[in-house]
């Protein structure tokens, strides 16, 4: 079945924000967008983002005439606690517009917020291990999202990503009432993300396009999105990392990211997205980081079951052409992830994030980790559908590759 098929025999709902707000400058339309939903602003951000941002951000609202209240104790993989507290503030202080500034950090607070806002019960009732999917019956508040990273594409999904400390384990929420209402894109928010930020955003961003583009549920509209995220990430991911204050490349990035985000919310995450929560909950690394090191052993493992597919990504990444057939050039692509990943030094910045554990703290937690994976659902999403078997063997094999700190990928 081709996937233009798709739709001539099934209905499928696009979901996208009200308005993206797209270019340099675009930042200074808060206000506007702001004061079209309310008069009080609940601010999240993150306390390095708002000493960067802040001033200039609080000072548009002020001329707008918004009042602003401000939330900057969320910390990378938000947790439980950081979306209770952002809405005992909103609560307290009777807020009427959610403003998110920052990356997929301060979306997700946000987007949490909202639910607690709007819905009756605890944070954690809402996740898909619980509620489903589509788990949120009421719609956020007005959610206003200024993205500062390329990205995880959260200020145009369906999907919150949440820590739970109490467990380390994350959860996924998914549903159409926390897309934001607005997007802002401003390529010249994110020339101020660290160049390790740029290298795990980017690959987070290509691994959204790619997971989206093979995933069971993919069909011509994200199918779309996903080539053209691919396209621009794969020519300009390099560039903003080797050179931050490029302005092109950023914008190129920060168009590409929103498309893949587009693209996944639209179709599915897979396999990957489920074993890098467990693992990230365990290893305390960034979000991208840990899809770094999984996308290109499940490229692999999967590039058998949709080679077409496979094949175009593999072409796309420059790694095979059109006169390649269809599964020599598939076998290219998860080398050509991989390359990527090696250019941009990702299994390097391991060493910033501590100890990793022993072998055999490690196989303590395996098994957990796998079967949250499969709890997820993502794997279920993967055009090779693993066993519970296979799972643990790919976290094992991941262990050895590149985790050990004598591993061939760290050595
Ligand atoms: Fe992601």
């Amino acid at each position: 079945m081709t996937h233009d098929t798709v739709l001539s025999r099934e209905t499928r709902t696009v979901v996208s924000p009200s308005n993206v707000v797209f270019g340099v400058g675009a930042v200074d339309q808060i206000g506007d967008y702001a004061s079209l939903h309310g008069e009080r602003v609940l601010l999240i951000a993150t306390e390095q983002i708002f000493d960067i941002h802040g001033e200039r951000v609080l000072s548009i609202l002020e001329d707008a005439g918004i009042e602003t209240m401000v939330y900057t104790d969320v910390r990378p993989d938000p947790t439980v606690e950081n979306i209770e507290e952002a809405h005992a503030l909103w609560a307290d202080r009777d807020c009427d517009v959610i403003l998110t500034f920052g990356g997929g950090s301060s979306i997700d607070t946000g987007k949490g917020v909202g639910i607690l806002a709007a819905n009756d019960g605890e944070i954690r009732d809402f996740g898909v291990d619980k509620a489903g999917y589509e788990g949120v019956p009421n719609p956020t508040p007005p959610l206003i999202a200024v993205n500062t990273t390329a990205g995880t594409g959260s200020e145009a999904t369906r999907s919150v990503v949440v820590s739970d400390e109490s467990t380390s384990t994350k959860f996924l929420i998914v549903s159409q009432n926390v897309v934001p209402d607005v997007a802002i894109e401003d390529p010249e928010l994110s020339v101020s993300l660290p160049r390790s930020h740029t290298a795990f955003t980017g690959i987070d961003a290509l691994t959204h396009a790619i997971e989206a583009y093979v995933s069971v549920h993919s069909y011509s509209i994200p199918d779309g999105f996903a080539e053209e995220a691919m396209k621009r990430i794969a020519r300009s991911l390099p560039v903003a990392w080797a050179n931050g204050d490029d302005l092109d490349a950023r914008a190129d990035m920060l168009v590409g990211q929103l498309q893949a985000g587009q693209a996944f919310t639209n179709s599915s995450v897979a396999l990957v997205h489920g074993m890098a929560r467990p693992l990230g909950a365990q290893l305390h690394i960034p979000h991208g980081l840990v899809n770094a090191l999984i996308l290109p052993y499940v490229v692999e493992f999967s590039a058998m079951a949709a080679p077409e597919k496979y094949a175009t990504v593999a072409r796309i990444l420059g790694a095979a052409d059109d006169d390649d057939r269809t599964r020599a050039a598939a076998d290219e692509a998860a080398d050509a992830v991989l390359q990527l990943c090696e250019d941009l030094s990702l299994t390097g910045y391991l060493d910033d994030f501590g100890e990793i554990p022993t072998r055999e703290e490690y196989l303590d937690v395996v098994d957990e980790m796998t079967q949250d994976a499969i709890d997820s659902g993502s794997p279920d999403n993967n055009p090779r559908k693993p066993t519970t078997e296979e799972i643990r063997d790919l976290y094992l094999t991941l262990y050895d590759d590149a985790l050990a700190p004598d591993s061939p990928r760290r050595s």
